[in-house]
């Protein structure tokens, strides 16, 4: 670490963890610092997998709140910390736990999956999660010829054109995603037109058709150190370059709109990894009849044969 303040941090986090028997993860959209002092960095299915596996007595998830609760169902004997207790995600409260049942109430008999990126609650009342590498893999493990798919309208509509069965989305999106528009990808064709053009699935329909790639961010990690290309603009959080930039340093890699930040992603930093391995806080707790049925729908999908990991 080349700040000495931060070197500073990390030394003491680094003593905490010792004392308490702890690991910190973090998603890939964190911040640098962040990622720098994590065990563990990876995309929403690599972490509820790692959270899963792991044995400590603390995971300190640096993360939202919807991944911290996902840790918490998969490790109910573990704590888990979330650094940052209002680091929510407006895509998961899009849709509630009444408004899951009522939909499900409207469209008796069909599957309905819901995206990790959804409270306890709807987990609790869905039929199986998907994440954005799998969703593909769940709707198609499923019976049935139509299948509800909550809350993101974008991921529901580039599943929608990998399967043959009839895709009834909830109307929630990702605003970071969804703001990243065709004239962003334009531009940034127009500045780097050697760059090959990655987004997530996340994004619009139009910026879908015109990309050459459509990956989660776990997936960008592996095909960053793969692909021969030397520039790659990313059509996801801008944050995401950092991991990417550390890890190939003989490519370039630029956001496809420099402002498309996750201000929820970013609310955690280094003080506050400290402050949460020194006070314990903040716990994410689910009360146990809630976190028992959620964990059947997390379950389902990481044992669904055939999934992407
Ligand atoms: P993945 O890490 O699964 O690609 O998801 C991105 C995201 O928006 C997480 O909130
Ligand atoms: Fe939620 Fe979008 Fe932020 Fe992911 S990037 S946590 S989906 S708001």
């Amino acid at each position: 670490m080349k700040n000495t303040k931060n070197a500073g941090i990390a030394g003491r986090i680094e003593e905490l963890k010792k004392k308490h028997n702890a690991v910190i993860i973090a998603h890939n959209y964190q911040i640098g610092e962040v990622q720098d002092v994590a065990d563990f960095v990876g995309d929403s299915l690599e972490l509820s997998q790692k959270a899963a596996q792991i044995e400590s007595d603390i995971i300190v998830f640096c993360g939202v709140h919807f991944m911290a609760e996902t840790a918490a169902i998969l490790s109910p004997q573990k704590t888990v910390l979330l650094p940052e207790k209002d680091a929510g995600c407006p895509m998961a409260d899009m849709i509630t736990a009444s408004d899951m049942r009522e939909w499900k109430k409207r469209y008796p008999g069909r599957n309905a999956v819901c995206y990790v990126n959804t409270t306890a609650e709807v987990k609790a009342e869905c039929d199986i999660c998907c994440t954005s590498s799998n969703a593909v893999e769940v709707v198609e493990s499923l019976d049935g010829d139509e299948i509800l798919f909550a809350p993101d309208k974008n991921l529901a509509a580039y599943v929608a054109r990998h399967t043959d069965k009839k895709i009834i989305p909830w109307d929630g999106y990702c605003y970071v995603h969804n703001n990243i528009h065709v004239k962003d990808i334009e531009e940034k064709r127009r500045l780097y037109p050697e760059a090959e053009i990655w987004v997530h699935p996340e994004c619009r329909p139009e910026v879908i058709d015109i990309a050459d790639e459509v990956f989660s961010t776990g997936k960008m990690v592996k095909e960053a150190k793969e692909t021969e290309k030397k520039q790659i603009v990313l059509g996801t959080e801008a944050g995401m370059t950092y991991r990417l930039k550390l890890e190939n340093p003989d490519k370039e890699f630029f956001p496809a709109k420099d402002l498309a930040f996750c201000f929820n992603m970013k609310k955690i930093d280094l003080n506050k990894v400290l402050t949460s391995l020194e006070d314990l806080k903040y716990i994410v707790e689910v009360p146990p009849e809630i976190s028992q049925r959620a964990l059947g729908s997390i379950k389902k999908m990481i044992q669904i044969k055939g999934v992407k990991k």
